[in-house]
């Protein structure tokens, strides 16, 4: 099927982008806004997105004039009657999508192929509202379109065969990998992203630990492009709350009930980058400047490398320390109440090379706390102050994600690699969620999980089968066909 004329409606965080990567691609668009306001705003994103790829060099100035001179934009959606394909990018609300697919029906001709960018909501319900369901599919892009390289292409029960190879073919065209999927709420990325954010931001409300700490913990530590706050803001808070109220809808697992945090920013109009302030966009506070520690101790196993940084970095081992750094195997009151004194225990999780996950107990002194924090920033390492709550950070926000990914494949929703292709295409994370398993080990995830599950009773935090039976046959990789 030939894709030339295409539709694009709604112009916002998502439907710019998307009109950019097909005009990029040599294909004519037309951009659909609800009002004159909102079309000029999307004028805006559009002439920044390209200005910026030619102030970096990425694009010629002549290169962006064409790819503007391909975008017509407009407020009447009946400019779509002629075009091939219609990619709808408007809020993340059923009812807004349902009469929207029914006014592209009326107004296209029979042959074009409407599809949405919806995250979460059911294809099978959009294309069941028009009276042509068969060449109804989800497009679904990332953000920001132009740079991200997935395309998940979602069928429906409904759709007509070839369809959806069509559109991954033509996702193909744009310079995306297209992964085919069928229809769940969240398809592959978001169903094993957004509980993640969800998690992180529910952390952060119990006081484990502070935004600026759990994102740069799954920065640092884990190597993704951004902590969960920073992306949550990329993202919008009103689109992360809509899409956590559909996976919720349809699984009633309460992690996927929105955190009462992303409400309350929401209900403020606090969405994120696109309202200039959201999880982030506060006035910085300063930090109190602090003495320098005396001497520490290290005790547990795998401590003797960090012990060896602060020997290095000047610092003193004593019998009887100003902090004692413990190497956390377990709730690390349990090794603080043996001390004389447990208000010096700190409990310690290096994670990389970079970050040192420090554990108060709630018999931890505000003075050894801090002297903790300042030792490891001297030794190098970024600290993340936390409470000692199994998982620390960034265990707690890693493996119910990776047994998440296990029990999506185990369910026979997606393959392994098309799950890894997805995350590292869709959220440029270094590795997907299978390639990490095995490379921290299938038992220390299964093991983290068991102490998880064990602390918060989280029902989805207890080891998918598939993880826990590998590990228990001794086996380091998951099979794949
Ligand atoms: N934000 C993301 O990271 C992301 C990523 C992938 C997919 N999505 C999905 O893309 C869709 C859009 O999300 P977004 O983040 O771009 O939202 P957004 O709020 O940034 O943009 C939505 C745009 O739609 C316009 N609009 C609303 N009603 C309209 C109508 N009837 N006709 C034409 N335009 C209309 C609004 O004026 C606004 O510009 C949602 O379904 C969302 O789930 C979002």
């Amino acid at each position: 099927m030939a894709f030339e004329r295409v539709g694009v409606v709604g112009l916002g965080t998502m439907g710019a982008g998307i009109a950019e990567v097909f005009a990029r691609a040599g294909l004519r668009v037309i951009g659909v806004e609800a009002d004159a306001e909102a079309l000029a705003r999307g004028r805006g994103h559009l002439e920044r997105s390209t200005g910026k790829a030619v102030d970096k060099g990425k694009l010629a100035p002549g290169q962006r004039d064409e790819i503007l001179g391909r975008i017509t934009l407009t407020t009447s959606r009946e400019d779509l009657r002629d075009v091939d394909l219609v990619v709808e990018a408007i809020p993340e609300i059923l009812d807004y999508k349902i009469a929207l697919f029914k006014d592209l029906d009326r107004i296209c001709e029979p042959g074009t192929v409407l599809a949405t960018n919806s995250s979460s909501l059911s294809v099978t319900a959009i294309a069941a509202a028009t009276g042509r369901p068969g060449q109804v599919v989800g497009m679904h892009f990332f953000n920001p379109a132009p740079v991200m390289k997935l395309v998940e292409v979602v069928g429906t029960v409904v759709t007509a065969p070839g369809l959806v190879a069509d559109v991954a073919a033509l996702a193909g065209r744009l310079g995306k990998t297209a992964v085919a999927v069928g229809d769940r709420a969240g398809f592959v990325v978001n169903r094993l992203l957004l509980p993640y954010l969800n998690q992180a931001a529910v952390l952060m409300e119990l006081g484990v630990a502070g935004r600026d700490d759990i994102d740069a913990a799954m920065k640092l530590g884990v190597g993704l492009p951004m902590g969960p706050f920073t992306l949550l803001d990329l993202i919008g808070l009103d689109t992360a709350y809509e899409v956590m109220g559909v996976l919720f809808d349809e699984t009633r697992d309460r992690r996927h009930a929105p955190a009462p945090l992303l409400r309350e920013l929401v209900t403020a109009g606090l969405l994120g980058r696109k309202s200039g302030r959201g999880f982030y966009g506060d006035p910085p506070r300063e930090e109190p400047a602090k003495s320098r520690p005396a001497t520490f101790g290290v005790t547990g196993a795998g401590g003797d490398g960090l012990a060896e940084r602060l020997r290095a970095a000047g610092f003193k081992e004593s019998e009887d320390p100003d902090v004692v750094l413990r190497l956390a195997d377990r709730p690390v009151i349990e090794h603080a109440v043996r001390l004389p004194d447990p208000a010096r225990m700190v409990g310690v999780h290096l994670v990389g090379d970079h970050v040192a996950e420090l554990a108060s107990t709630a018999l931890t002194s505000e003075e050894a706390a801090s002297a903790a924090r300042d030792l490891v920033k001297i030794a190098g390492l970024t600290p993340v102050p936390c409470k000692d709550r199994a998982g620390f950070v960034v265990d707690a926000l890693l493996f119910p994600y990776l047994n998440d990914a296990v029990r999506m494949h185990d369910s026979g929703y997606a393959s392994i690699d098309d799950i890894d292709a997805a995350m590292r295409l869709g959220c440029g994370y270094p590795a997907g969620p299978f390639e990490m398993l095995e490379s921290l080990g299938l038992a220390k995830v299964r093991d983290g999980l068991r102490a998880l599950y064990t602390e918060y009773r989280e029902p989805a935090f207890a080891p998918a089968p598939l993880l826990d039976q590998l590990v228990t046959a001794g086996v380091s990789r998951f099979p794949r066909p």
